[in-house]
């Protein structure tokens, strides 16, 4: 496909956020996450970890699992509701959010926003559910979607099939957003047509929650401005290279994906 690119680690390094003397956590940006949910605190915790080993200055949480959020990440800043939260440079929304009324509610408040959002799982069963899917057309802050399969399935109508590039491409132009397909080599696809397949990705990720720990990075890529389709790009290069560094002492567990994470990030000054 003559649209593929594939990214290289001096692509994201030469671009990402540096600190300086006059940096501030405000002026870095400030990542929202409305994942998770009493039911699925876990989602939570592991998105805010994806989101602080991003380049973001600050992380505020809006959702049911605050509680166990504060307790693995006493940084953050938690509320109950989107509405709520505060100021914001970029929403994450989605992974064990839950499907109910109040779920979403949460991700109608994220998408009245004119702020740059990643939408995950559950956020995506909504969106279809809901018909909110046309809405984003109109939107002007991008949207990056991060499905897997199943997930492209409900969006697109149908499975991604052999030519997940294309696939890709074609859910972005509909969507009007910036499309992340998961897999073991993630596709970025862009609404102008351009596409990226990740080549760090390794099966140590295919273990549950690894999916929220890069819907958080993103997310804190978008806060800091970098542009959607770089922070796609960025995230699952940066995502599949922490599996890998997490893999060279065992099993991995998404908190270690997480952790690994804060180890693979270019230096930030
Ligand atoms: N090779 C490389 N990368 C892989 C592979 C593989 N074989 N398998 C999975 N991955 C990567 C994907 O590219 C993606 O980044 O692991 C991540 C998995 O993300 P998700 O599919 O979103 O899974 P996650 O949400 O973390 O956990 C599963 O999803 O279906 C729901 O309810 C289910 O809670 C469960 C959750
Ligand atoms: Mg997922």
């Amino acid at each position: 496909d003559a649209a593929l690119a594939v990214p290289e680690w001096p692509d994201i390094e030469q671009w990402w956020p540096r600190l300086d003397a006059a940096s501030e956590k405000y002026t870095r940006g400030v990542v929202g996450i409305a994942t998770g949910s009493a039911m699925y605190p876990g989602a939570a915790v592991l998105s805010v970890g994806g989101a602080l080993a991003g380049p973001a200055g600050m992380v505020r949480y809006a959702g049911g699992a605050a509680t166990q959020v504060l307790r693995h990440h006493p940084s953050v800043i938690a509320t109950q509701r989107v509405a709520e939260a505060g100021r914001v440079q970029a929403w994450v929304c989605g992974s064990g959010l839950g499907t109910d009324e109040a779920a979403a509610t949460e991700l109608r408040t994220v998408l009245a926003t004119s702020l740059p959002a990643v939408l995950d799982a559950d956020a995506l069963t909504l969106l279809v559910d809901g018909s909110m899917a046309d809405q984003l057309r109109g939107r002007d802050a991008p949207i990056v979607v991060t499905p897997h399969d199943r997930e492209f399935a409900r969006l697109a109508g149908g499975e991604p099939g052999d030519d997940r590039v294309g696939a890709a491409l074609r859910l972005a132009s509909w969507m009007n957003a910036v499309v992340l397909l998961k897999g073991d080599r993630t596709v970025v696809a862009t609404p102008a047509g351009r596409a990226w397949a990740n080549p760090t990705g390794t099966p140590a990720l295919a273990t549950g929650g690894t999916g929220d720990v890069l819907a958080g990075l993103l997310g804190s890529l978008l806060a800091a401005r970098v542009a959607p389709e770089r922070a796609a790009v960025a995230a699952a290069y940066l995502h599949g290279l922490a599996g890998r560094a997490a893999a060279r002492s065992g099993p991995v567990t998404a908190p270690d994906v997480a952790a690994a994470l804060r180890e693979v990030v270019p230096a930030s000054f």
